[in-house]
C-alpha cells in the first residue's frame, strides 16, 4: 500500500451525471482503486461558484455520493470525502492565492468561458476556482490527477504554484502530473457526433443520464445519428456510427474488429439494439445499487464521516508544514 503512487480526482455535486462522465471519467477512477492510493472528493466547495439551490445541492451530493458508490467506488479502498467537510482545502486554497498571479488566473480558459455564461455572477470565486483545485491536489502529495481534457489547464497551473512556492520555501509540494484518459474518453452526443455528449445539450435524446430508465435508453439510441453508410464500420470519421462503436467498446470490452466482425450484415437498427441492451445491463445494477445505498443514509454518513477525518489528519499534516515555512507561528 505504502509505496502505491496517490490518486486524486474530484467532480463537482452540480448536476446529473451522464454516460459520458461515467465512461469518460467514473469508471477509470474505479478501475484505479487497485493500482493507487486514491483519493477522492465531491466538491461542493467548488460547485457554488455558480449560484446553486441549497436544497438541490444537498440532494445531489448524497445522490452523486451513492452513485459512486454504487459504481464500485469501494471505502475501503479510497478515501472517498466531501469537500467541505474538511477546511484544510479552503485554508490552503487562501494561502495559494498569494502565490498566484492575476494575470495566469485570467487566462484560465474555464474562467473566461464560464464568466460569459454566467455573466451576472463573475464572482471571485469563480476567478479563484484554480487555486482551490490546487489545494485539493496539493494537500495529499498527489503524484497522478485524472482528469478531463477540460481541466488539464488548471492542473498545470497547480505544478506552476508548486513550482513557485518551491522555490522559494524548498521542496515542500509534490509536482503532480495529469493523467487524461485514452480512446473511449471522448463519449459524443448521439444526436451530434460533432459535440461531447452533455447534460446541457438542448436536444435532450443526445444525452443518456446515469439515471435513465431502460426505456429512455432504448428510444436514445433508437434515435440516434449514425452515418450515409450502411455496415457497422469505424471509419474514423467522427461518425454516430463510429461513437456508437466506441460506446459498445468500452462498455463490452470487446475490440472494434470483433464489433465489426460481430455485426457484419447486420443493419443499424440491430446494432443500436444491443448498444442499448449492454447500457442498460450495465446501468442497471448500478443505479439499484445506488438507490440501496442512498435509502441508507447512516451508512453514507459513516462512509463520508469516516473519509473526511482520515483525509483531515493527513492534509492537516501538509498544511502545518506549509504554514511553518511561510513563518506563521504554529
Ligand atoms: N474542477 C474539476 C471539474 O470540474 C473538479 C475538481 C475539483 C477536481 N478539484 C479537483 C478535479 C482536484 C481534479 C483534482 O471537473
Amino acid at each position: 500500500m505504502d509505496n502505491k503512487k496517490t490518486v486524486f480526482s474530484a467532480i463537482q455535486p452540480s448536476g446529473e451525471l451522464t454516460l459520458g462522465n461515467y465512461i469518460g471519467a467514473l469508471k477509470n477512477l474505479v478501475n484505479l482503486q487497485d493500482d493507487y492510493k486514491c483519493i477522492y472528493a465531491l466538491a461542493d466547495l467548488h460547485a457554488i461558484t455558480v449560484r446553486q439551490d441549497p436544497e438541490l445541492l444537498k440532494k445531489r451530493t448524497l445522490e452523486l455520493y451513492a452513485i459512486f458508490l454504487g459504481c464500485g467506488i469501494d471505502p475501503k479502498k479510497s478515501l472517498f470525502f466531501i469537500q467541505s467537510h474538511i477546511y484544510t482545502h479552503s485554508e490552503l486554497a487562501w494561502l495559494l492565492n498569494c502565490y498566484t498571479q492575476y494575470g495566469e488566473l485570467s487566462r484560465m480558459t474555464q474562467f473566461k468561458d464560464k464568466s460569459q455564461k454566467h455573466a451576472d455572477n463573475i464572482n471571485v470565486g469563480l476567478f479563484c476556482y484554480p487555486t482551490l483545485m490546487a489545494a485539493d491536489i496539493l494537500l495529499y502529495g498527489t503524484d497522478f490527477v485524472p482528469v478531463g481534457e477540460d481541466q488539464k489547464q488548471h492542473v498545470e497551473l497547480t505544478r506552476n504554484i508548486a513550482q513557485r512556492f518551491n522555490g522559494i520555501y524548498g521542496d515542500v509540494l509534490k509536482m503532480p502530473e495529469p493523467m487524461i484518459p485514452e480512446i473511449g474518453a471522448r463519449i459524443m452526443s448521439l444526436q451530434d457526433p460533432t459535440k461531447k455528449m452533455s447534460k446541457s445539450d438542448e436536444n435532450k435524446n443526445g444525452c443518456i443520464l446515469l439515471s435513465d430508465s431502460p426505456d429512455d435508453i432504448v428510444k436514445k439510441f433508437k434515435k440516434a445519428v449514425t452515418d450515409s453508410y450502411s455496415e457497422v464500420k469505424f471509419r474514423g470519421e467522427h461518425t454516430g456510427i463510429d461513437n456508437l462503436i466506441s460506446i459498445y467498446s468500452v462498455i463490452t470490452g470487446k475490440s472494434v474488429i470483433e464489433i465489426e466482425d460481430e455485426f457484419a450484415g447486420k443493419g443499424y437498427g440491430d446494432f443500436k439494439k444491443c448498444v442499448a441492451e449492454a447500457i442498460i445491463q450495465e446501468l442497471t445494477p448500478i443505479q439499484k445499487k445506488a438507490k440501496e445505498y442512498l435509502e441508507d443514509k447512516s451508512y453514507l454518513e459513516e462512509c463520508y464521516k469516516d473519509a473526511a477525518k482520515k483525509a483531515l489528519e493527513i492534509s492537516v499534516k501538509k498544511l502545518s508544514i506549509i504554514k511553518e515555512k511561510i513563518g506563521f507561528i504554529i
